[in-house]
């Protein structure tokens, strides 16, 4: 990430030069305050464009930029669409502001001006989050053009409840660095980001931010006898790690944690049952689900979240090799259960599996979520709009329903059944990793389902079609999307602190 955006908050219009003022209005709207402000501004000078025009109708994310006045503060006016004000949403303000930074691009600027003083103070704090999100890029590989590509922007709202909009443009900026670090983590490529480098980032991002680190080393592991992670792991020269990140910020500090689980499968090949060729790059997504996890922790510490939370990450490169683990091969998860390995390509599970038991046996979750682009058959199901949640209990899908529509993170909740977990059941080890063509998801969801203890609420995130897109959308950059990090830190902050 090499744009940075600085957002700041006034109730008075700036008195030295700012590039653009954006103007926000509702559709249908007859530019109401806006033109009130406006007017004050330059005597009409937007009304009168804007009724020549007749084309601005305040559709959401229409942008509609004028050169301004000479005399003026600004160098162009830049009026945005928010569409009907009755069925806004904070996502409509932060698709407007996605709009306005793609608007931004075409011109070469370095400070803006939102007026959000005859809109409600959440508004303008929302827009600027949208602009915040859309300005991503990943170019630390592109040699040379580097620096002047920095670009960072200052974006001032003049809102009349300064303090409330300073609030809550805290929370949000901190849950948008976890989006970006998640995005960036997922952008690296494998030969840059694999287990034991990545734990490294681990600990460097998260430790001065007061979050506990503990990275477990392949010697570890063996003797732990992680024997799903150490499977998936065994023919890569980049071996395994597990890395614990711990948060304490609850007030009671014996409060239990929240468990976070993620899948970092830093490269997945398919192993032995190797994935054809077309498209395996995208395989360097396969650590979305640890990507989330590790964004999520930045984002509690940064909010000063005050709960308890702990990630577990399993990582792993899933390569072919000699020393590869194979189908027919019969594995001891750390849980105890035995695995029948059908297909090395169902590798997620299998660190799943372990990673769940470890969590669940060293904190004692209040909960458990885990998160993992598990299966491409979630992508046939939902495309990349929805990630696929396996929910065991009502409660925790009611909280994570609410959280995901605040969020713009799309839940849809899939089912766990009995017939799925029978699917799973091997003719000589308790378990098999593959079921049978059809239902990918919830086979694999129920396949994780057994190694959650009895009685604990767990939810299983498939970010499969959700982690990486490669067509961009208003907030959200082609690439690594930072998928599960804002629903997960608005479930926190909803239910938790
Ligand atoms: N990492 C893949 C799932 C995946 C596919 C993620 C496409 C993102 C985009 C996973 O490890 C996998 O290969 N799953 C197999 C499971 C099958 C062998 C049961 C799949 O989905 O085909
Ligand atoms: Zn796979
Ligand atoms: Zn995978």
């Amino acid at each position: 990430m090499t744009m940075t955006t600085d957002i700041s908050f006034t109730s008075t219009s700036p008195k030295s030069k700012a590039d653009i003022l954006v103007l926000p209005a509702y559709e249908g709207v007859e530019l109401g305050g806006l033109a009130e402000s406006v007017t004050k501004e330059n005597n009409g000078y937007i009304k009168t464009y804007l009724d020549d025009q007749k084309k601005f109708t305040g559709k959401v994310g229409q942008v509609f930029t004028i050169v301004a006045p000479q005399e003026t503060l600004y160098r162009h006016y830049m009026i945005v669409g928010l569409g009907k004000k009755d069925d806004a949403t904070v996502l409509r303000y932060e698709e407007a502001g996605g709009k306005v930074a793609a608007a931004l691009k075409a011109i070469d600027v370095k400070s803006i001006v939102v007026e959000g003083r005859d809109i409600d103070h959440e508004i303008g704090v929302h827009i600027a989050s949208g602009i915040s999100l859309a300005r991503y890029d990943f170019l630390k590989y592109k040699t040379g053009k580097k620096s002047d590509e920095k670009k960072p922007l200052s974006v001032k709202v003049l809102t009349d409840q300064v303090k409330k909009a300073k609030a809550l443009s805290v929370d949000l900026e901190a849950m948008i660095s976890g989006v970006k670090l998640a995005r960036d983590l997922i952008n690296e490529p494998p030969n840059m980001l694999y287990p034991e480098s990545y734990a490294k980032i681990i600990k460097d991002e998260l430790k001065p931010l007061g979050v506990k680190v503990t990275i477990l080393d392949e010697k570890k592991l063996l003797k732990m006898k992680m024997g799903g992670v150490m499977a998936v792991g065994q023919a890569s020269v980049n071996q395994p790690r597990v890395v614990v990140m711990e948060w304490n910020g609850a007030k009671k500090k014996s409060q239990k944690p929240l468990g976070f689980v993620g899948k970092g499968v830093t490269f997945d090949t398919g192993g032995i049952s190797l994935k054809p060729g077309a498209g395996m790059d995208n395989m360097k997504m396969d650590m979305g689900g640890s990507a989330a996890v590790v964004g999520l922790m930045k984002s509690l510490a940064l909010r000063n979240a005050q709960t308890n939370a702990v990630g577990v990450v399993g990582l792993v490169e899933n390569m072919p090799d000699g020393t590869a683990y194979r189908p027919a091969d019969i594995i001891t998860s750390y849980a105890g259960k035995t695995v029948e390995v059908l297909n090395t390509d169902a590798e997620g599970r299998l660190v799943l599996m372990d990673a769940i038991t470890h969590i669940q046996k060293e904190y004692d979750p209040e909960l458990v979520i885990d998160l993992a682009t598990l299966t491409g058959a979630i992508m046939v199901a939902l495309g990349h709009e929805f990630t696929g949640a396996f929910v065991n209990k009502d409660e925790m899908w009611a909280q994570l329903e609410k959280a995901s529509d605040v969020s713009g993170d799309k839940l849809w909740r899939m089912p766990l059944d009995e017939a799925y977990t029978k699917e799973m059941e091997s003719q000589i080890a308790d378990l098999k990793n593959l079921g049978s063509r059809y239902g990918g998801s919830c086979t694999a969801a129920a396949f994780l389902e057994n190694f959650v203890d009895e009685g604990r609420a767990w939810a299983h995130l498939d970010i499969a079609g959700t982690a990486y897109i490669n067509s961009a959308k208003p907030t959200t950059p082609k690439g690594g999307t930072g998928a599960g990090v804002r629903v997960l830190d608005s479930f926190v902050k909803q239910n938790y602190g």
